[in-house]
């Protein structure tokens, strides 16, 4: 089957905050086991304690963790990857995979430190993969098949949700689901600031915002309906909730997000990155109809 790990070894490199997630549910839910799964980080100290954690292999040096693993994922920061894929490159071979959820950087950056016709898939997770409510976008390098495509869209359902993109949306998808989340807390906070100011105790008023921030977002899911038709829904002729929507747009919340997401997108990080690596060109369109969820 394209999409089995039974039997895959796999090398997590840079196992922080996004690698650790991924890692530990894929060992949690059984798609891997402690013997077929291995992993680096930067400092000694920390090896030793997410090995105490895991029950898995975890060191410090990434040419061990990488030979022989069929699937190396690369969980560093977007600034040490090409130091990372140079020093495992000549114990690379085609036969391996390489996934990386580095922000901002290439596929065709990877490609060029290794060797010739070696796949690259790219994923783009968020941390709400944490609690298996992730959101990841996944594209393809230039020697990755549809077969590794599909393995790495398993690998990640574990965790969310998966959407496969064309690498020309990656940043589109970076500044809207990776950076999503933060956005989302302010608005929930901002909503239970509002619920304390009218005298709700703060555990409730956050129980309120939280728990309506989901049922709005699995409404939206689940029913496939327009988000406007659905505020039309609660929206009562004269009530109250078009007074507060009036607020809203008075205050204009629309294009604060909209404007927001732009700049998160067309921040000098992002370009200066990708400029500094090759020459590569991002997009600044919004992921189309060319995608498919899984
Ligand atoms: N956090 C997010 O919301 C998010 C979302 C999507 C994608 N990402 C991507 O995920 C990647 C990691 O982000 P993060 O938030 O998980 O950062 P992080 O928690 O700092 O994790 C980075 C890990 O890399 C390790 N490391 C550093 N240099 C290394 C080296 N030379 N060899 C092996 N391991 C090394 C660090 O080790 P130590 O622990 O010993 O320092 C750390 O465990 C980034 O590329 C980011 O763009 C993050």
């Amino acid at each position: 089957m394209a999409n089995d790990l039974t039997g895959k070894r796999v090398a997590f490199l840079g196992a922080g905050k996004m690698g650790g997630i991924i890692l530990q549910a894929l060992l949690k839910n059984g798609l891997l086991s402690a013997e077929s799964t291995c992993a680096t980080v930067a400092h000694e100290e920390r090896a030793k304690a997410l090995a105490a954690k895991l029950k898995v292999k975890v060191g410090t040096n990434n040419v061990e963790a990488a030979k022989g693993a069929d699937i190396i994922v690369i969980g560093v920061k977007p600034q040490v990857v090409e130091d990372v894929v140079r020093e495992i490159a000549e114990h690379i071979t085609p036969q391996q995979v390489i996934v990386s959820v580095a922000a901002s950087v290439p596929t065709a950056m990877i490609e060029k430190n290794l060797p010739p016709n070696v796949p690259v898939v790219r994923a783009m997770p968020n941390t709400p993969c944490l609690m298996a409510a992730g959101m990841t976008a996944v594209c393809k390098g230039k020697h990755a098949s549809a077969e590794d495509v599909a393995l790495t869209c398993h690998m990640f359902d574990v965790v969310g949700r998966t959407v496969v993109v064309d690498e020309k949306h990656m940043d589109a998808v970076t500044a809207l689901s990776a950076s999503g989340p933060a956005y989302i807390y302010i608005i929930l906070e901002s909503l239970a600031e509002a619920g304390v100011k009218v005298g709700l105790p703060r555990d409730i008023a956050t129980l309120l915002a939280a728990q309506t921030t989901l049922g709005a977002a699995k409404v939206v899911l689940e029913t496939g309906d327009h988000p406007a038709l659905l505020k039309d829904a609660v929206t009562t002729p004269a009530g109250c909730t078009i007074d507060a929507i009036m607020e809203l747009e008075e205050g204009k919340l629309r294009v604060t997000l909209i404007k927001a997401w732009s700049k998160r997108l067309s921040e000098p990080r992002n370009s200066r990155l990708a400029e500094s690596h090759c020459a590569y060109s991002t997009s600044k369109e919004v992921a189309g109809g060319e995608g498919f969820t899984s």
